[in-house]
């Protein structure tokens, strides 16, 4: 009995000595493994006559208890400090700056897109969204497109699988936007739409996918005038060229009456060109005073309210004016064109970034 009185305190004196899990877990298989010294004690008991066995029994288990809850207590600190030990040792230093990721550009088309949303912004306009699935009444119907209407195969629309007798289409443009917004607000609307649009055609200067930004400002007593201005003023902040001519030619689109198209000015020789006051013209948009008809398909009174829209191509106006010669190279992910013309991915993009760059 005596021994095991001491062999308890050896080993509770060894526990608090420990400085390691695993000097720890050495002490516990000394005392209590399978040929640790408590359990060869215990083994002994079978030998004793009933009386002691029932003492001896009783200290030995009282001892066992003692000595586990001693080891749990130090397992927990030694754990404890360990990990102090790992977390002062794998300290990552946040106070390190950024490093500019070289590799990494903001793509021609987004940044022409945040210039665009930056001038119109600054004219009151706000960017509405649409769906790139649309259907015939959106994309075709309700802007005064009819059934018969060449404009339809002009299009060269992608068309989906027929659902519940309704066609389904790709948005041949962003025009479709004009409509939701209309039908789904009340005037006066000031919104720019931006985003893909999809026609079956592929070469030099057409890809499947492209990209159009659509104008639409309606309220009471708009007239040309407002179109004119608007126009001439985005064209010349665009370009960053306050002298640029822009020429209106009269043209033709069904949601419109009247319509034209937009040219600006331009100096040319031979194949290159530079967007600036001379002899030439490039045509940039297309634009036109919204047709009552249009209104009313969107339950809007055309003797109450008038506005004009306007549509333009994104890859055109960056083509233009960062001097990108193949409307095909946008989408052909080819890292060292995107090194080229691509914009740094941490200057925060506005409508001069054109001069900066
Ligand atoms: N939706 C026309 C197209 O894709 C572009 C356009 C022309 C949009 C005149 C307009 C507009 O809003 O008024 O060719």
């Amino acid at each position: 009995m005596e021994s095991a009185e001491k062999l308890s305190q050896d080993t509770l004196d060894q526990i608090t000595k420990t400085d390691s899990l695993e000097k720890l877990e050495d002490v516990r298989l000394a005392i209590l493994g399978k040929k640790g010294k408590l359990t060869s004690l215990m083994k002994t008991l079978g030998s004793l006559s009933p009386d002691e066995r029932k003492n001896q029994g009783a200290a030995l288990n009282q001892i066992k208890t003692t000595i586990s809850a001693a080891l749990d207590i130090q397992k927990e600190a030694l754990e404890e400090k360990e990990l102090n030990a790992r977390l002062s040792t794998e300290k990552i230093d946040i106070t390190l700056p950024i490093r500019p990721e070289a590799s990494g550009a903001i793509h021609p088309i987004t940044q022409t897109m945040d210039e665009v949303i930056a001038l119109f912004g600054d004219m009151g306009f706000e960017v509405e969204e649409g769906p790139d699935i649309e259907d015939d009444f959106h994309n075709f119907s309700a802007l005064n497109i009819p059934e018969a209407h060449p404009a339809r195969q002009e299009h060269d629309t992608f068309y989906l699988p027929k659902q519940e007798e309704k066609s389904l289409l790709l948005r041949t443009h962003t025009s479709p936007v004009q409509i939701r917004t209309m039908r789904e607000g009340k005037p006066p609307f000031r919104i720019i739409a931006l985003g893909r649009v999809y026609r079956s055609d592929y070469d030099m200067t057409h890809t499947p996918m492209f990209h159009q930004v659509e104008g639409l400002l309606i309220d009471k007593k708009i007239n040309m005038g407002h179109l004119k201005g608007c126009l001439i003023d985005f064209c010349r902040r665009f370009f960053e060229c306050d002298d640029l001519p822009v020429r209106f030619r009269p043209s033709y689109f069904p949601f419109t009456e009247p319509s034209a198209e937009v040219d600006i000015g331009c100096v040319r020789s031979g194949n290159e060109f530079k967007i600036a006051a001379g002899e030439d013209w490039l045509e940039i948009l297309g634009c036109g005073m919204v047709h009552p008809n249009v209104l009313k398909n969107c339950n809007i009174d055309p003797n109450e309210y008038q506005g004009f829209a306007f549509g333009m191509g994104i890859e055109r106006i960056a083509m233009l004016k960062y001097g990108i010669p193949d409307l095909r190279s946008f989408f052909e992910s080819d890292l060292r064109w995107l090194r080229h013309y691509g914009f740094k991915s941490l200057d925060i993009p506005d409508f001069l970034g054109g001069v900066r760059s």
